[in-house]
């Protein structure tokens, strides 16, 4: 692999620039899918404890690298807090929780998964109230939780900690702490996020990019819920036209596209054979003119499609992360 395969992160470790999303499939497909990832080459894996896939994942990863401690380091695996656990009494518990369940010694990256909070409900990771609204902690200590999330690095048992879906005050703040090792967002070529990925790089945080190629399961269900339209980016004139000019598919062209802009991305997918297309994406290149054309098909804000306004009444928490709330 060359070095652009990769992202340095503070003190060598490198975390691969294309990496396996997990969310969404049941165990069994899970397994199948993580042991094709596996062969294609994937080496990053993104979980987290609000998934719900954690024991699976564990049990294919233990699967390959057996004892060898080699092995394991050849591996790069993301795991949660979960929004119930945004207490900083509770990290330790949260992260204990992770780590027994994926088996492991000690996890590459621990990220916050969300600024805002629900409360802890001990066996229910979704607690809601009678008339379905999440049942929100609104006393978050954002700082208070991110210290004991970075405390966390001093077991050993733990490389890097970072954060998921903040804004950019909320990012700022956390790096006038200590800087988180990365940001994962979501980011696509509807949702390209010129302005947070700006921020970031002054800020130091690479970026990894969720639901690189649009999540249609989020999408289509978010339609059925609210009668909003989301393009399919897959069937987009212009991903297309470039994916048959290069003799690649469109999703290639789509992840090949978030590369060339430096970030990092983490598709999902359980059918083996577009497992394999998401990775084979470092021999070729898009060129300045069809980076522009797909820089231009920026929706902006109208192009986010994880609102979490499946997470009934989250909007009000106090850091809720998104400005426009689109129901
Ligand atoms: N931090 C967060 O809050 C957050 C939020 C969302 C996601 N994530 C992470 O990011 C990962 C990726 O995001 P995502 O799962 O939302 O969506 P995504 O990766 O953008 O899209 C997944 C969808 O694309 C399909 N697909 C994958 N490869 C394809 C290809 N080559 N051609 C055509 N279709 C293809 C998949 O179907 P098949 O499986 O049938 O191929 C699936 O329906 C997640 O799995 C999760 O690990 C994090």
């Amino acid at each position: 692999m060359s070095s652009s395969e990769y992202i340095v992160l503070k003190g060598g470790d490198k975390m691969p620039r294309i990496g396996f999303g997990t969310w969404q499939a049941s165990d069994e497909v899970l397994e199948n899918a993580v042991d094709a990832a596996l062969v294609a080459g994937y080496r990053h894996f993104d979980t987290a404890r609000a998934y719900e896939n954690e024991a699976a994942l564990g049990r294919a990863l233990r699967r390959w690298t057996g004892s060898s401690l080699a092995k394991r380091k050849e591996l790069f695996i993301v795991t949660k807090l979960p929004p119930g656990g945004n207490r900083p009494e509770l990290v330790p518990e949260y992260f204990n929780s992770s780590l027994k369940d994926l088996g492991l010694e000690y996890l590459d990256m621990y990220l916050m998964h969300t600024p805002f909070a629900f409360e802890h409900v001990p066996g229910d990771l979704h607690p809601k109230n009678s008339d379905g609204s999440m049942k929100v902690d609104f006393t978050t200590d954002l700082i208070a939780v991110w210290k004991s999330m970075c405390k966390l690095k001093e077991s050993g048992r733990v490389r890097h900690v970072g954060v998921s879906n903040v804004n950019e005050e909320q990012l700022t703040r956390l790096c006038s702490v200590q800087k988180p090792a990365c940001l994962q967002i979501e980011v696509h070529a509807l949702f390209q996020q010129n302005h947070m990925v700006a921020a970031a790089n002054k800020l130091g945080v690479p970026i990894v990019a969720y639901s690189p190629l649009g999540s249609k399961a989020l999408a289509d269900a978010l339609a059925a819920k609210t009668g909003r339209e989301y393009p399919d980016l897959l069937t987009l004139p212009t991903v297309q036209s470039i994916a048959q000019a290069h003799g690649r598919t469109p999703a290639q062209v789509l992840l090949r596209y978030t590369l060339q802009r430096g970030l990092a991305a983490i598709p999902k997918s359980t059918n083996p054979r577009r497992i394999k297309q998401n990775i084979s994406l470092w021999d070729f290149a898009l060129s300045q003119t069809e980076m522009a054309e797909l820089a231009a098909l920026d929706r902006g804000e109208h192009g986010r499609i994880c609102d979490f306004s499946f997470f009934v009444g989250i909007e009000k928490h106090p850091e809720f992360p998104f400005k426009k709330y689109t129901k």
